[in-house]
């Protein structure tokens, strides 16, 4: 019955453009607690850029998980799209993406998503310098790919912190691209709990190295630097900082939150706030009005109506129910997943938006 329900959604889902359904092809263990699962192409071809996610939907449990994971992958060089799943403590589905899924199992996905990319010219000539820890490496690895193929003239330069030998994710990968572009890819790791006979930097990534490394690369003056972030908040924040006291403009750095520390915005209350509003939302053409008291965001408000919105993180990271608003205010708790061009184009993100004011319509494309 449950199958049944599941296979009814699945169906409905993959009707509605911004659902795909991918067959698993491969799946790679990466580390102990981190595998890479590679899709069967579907047809037509998967579009993405490098650095984007996917949103996975999968019933476990009998209950409906999504979850993003970012592609490791590139569009420019791979031939199959494939993401990284790195086991979290108690993490439901990436302990089962980890343990039981298997070539040929079908997965439904959200379309890729994400503004984590780089734009890339053959005539660049620049100096990328990524900051990364753990499974923040996901991402760069794709966009680092794609900047080593597509950017004869540019160059990398990776600062990876991992726990230990055996937890450094694509670690032979990363060493098959130093020895086919020796002289444009430079990987500095540090690992937190190396074992007696590493002989590289120990600790975690600290202030000082990131001051070194920007440095460094700022300093080789015949390239324009550009900087790519991936890891715990902390260190982004701390490493945003950093960056800012060498000179950095914040245009040349961009950051990718997989998880969020800092506590949820405070609340504006609004004149009317405390209200029961009317929201209409165009999806996919379609127009649906419906209430949302104030104990509940647009997008749980939405889901409560059977109205198949888009969703994953529900924290404001992932953007997955992004949608640009038409008319009407809205408060957002959490904009993260948002850049300020978005923010500023009138895009807000569902999940964590309430109703100012009455008269509310958003498009989400
Ligand atoms: S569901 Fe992820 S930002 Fe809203």
């Amino acid at each position: 019955m449950l199958f049944n329900l599941f296979k009814k959604n699945a169906e409905e889902k993959e009707g509605a453009s911004q659902y795909i359904t991918l067959q698993v092809r491969e799946i790679v263990r990466e580390t102990p607690d981190a595998v890479t699962i590679y899709f069967d192409q579907p047809e037509p071809h998967l579009e993405y850029l490098p650095g984007q996610f996917l949103t996975i939907i999968m019933v476990i449990n009998g209950k409906e998980e999504r979850r993003s994971y970012s592609l490791c992958t590139s569009p420019f060089v791979d031939p199959f799209p494939g993401i990284t799943v790195k086991k979290l403590p108690g993490g439901v589905v990436s302990n089962y993406m980890n343990e039981f899924v298997f070539p040929g199992k079908k997965i439904t996905v959200m379309r890729p998503m994400g503004n984590f990319t780089c734009d890339y010219h053959s005539k660049n000539k620049r100096h990328y310098g990524m900051v990364v820890a753990g499974s923040g490496i996901t991402p760069i690895f794709g966009i680092t790919k794609s900047i080593l193929i597509n950017e004869p003239n540019s160059k990398v330069s990776l600062l990876y912190g991992s726990r230990n030998e055996a937890h450094v994710i694509f670690r032979s990968k990363l060493e098959k691209l130093q020895s086919d572009f020796p002289d444009r890819i430079f990987i500095h790791h540090k690992l937190s709990n190396p074992g007696a006979t590493w002989a590289g930097t120990k600790g975690r990534i600290a202030i000082g190295d990131v001051q070194n490394f920007g440095a460094d690369l700022l300093g080789d003056a015949a390239y324009e630097s550009r900087f790519f972030l991936c890891g715990p908040q902390e260190l982004m924040e701390a490493t945003k900082l950093t960056l800012a006291e060498l000179g950095v403009p914040k245009e040349s750095i961009f950051s990718e939150s997989f998880y969020l520390d800092s506590p949820k915005k405070e609340e504006t209350e609004g004149e009317e706030q405390g209200i029961t509003q009317e929201v209409t939302v165009i999806l996919e053409g379609k127009t649906y009005t419906f209430d949302v008291t104030p104990d509940k965001s647009i997008l749980e408000a939405g889901l409560e109506m059977d109205i198949d919105l888009p969703y994953s993180c529900q924290s404001g990271l992932c953007t997955a129910c992004r949608g640009r608003l038409l008319s009407g205010k809205v408060t957002m708790d959490e904009d993260a997943g948002l850049s300020e061009n978005e923010i500023e184009a009138g895009y807000i993100l569902c999940c964590s938006s309430k109703p100012k004011s009455g008269n509310i319509k958003i498009n989400i494309e």
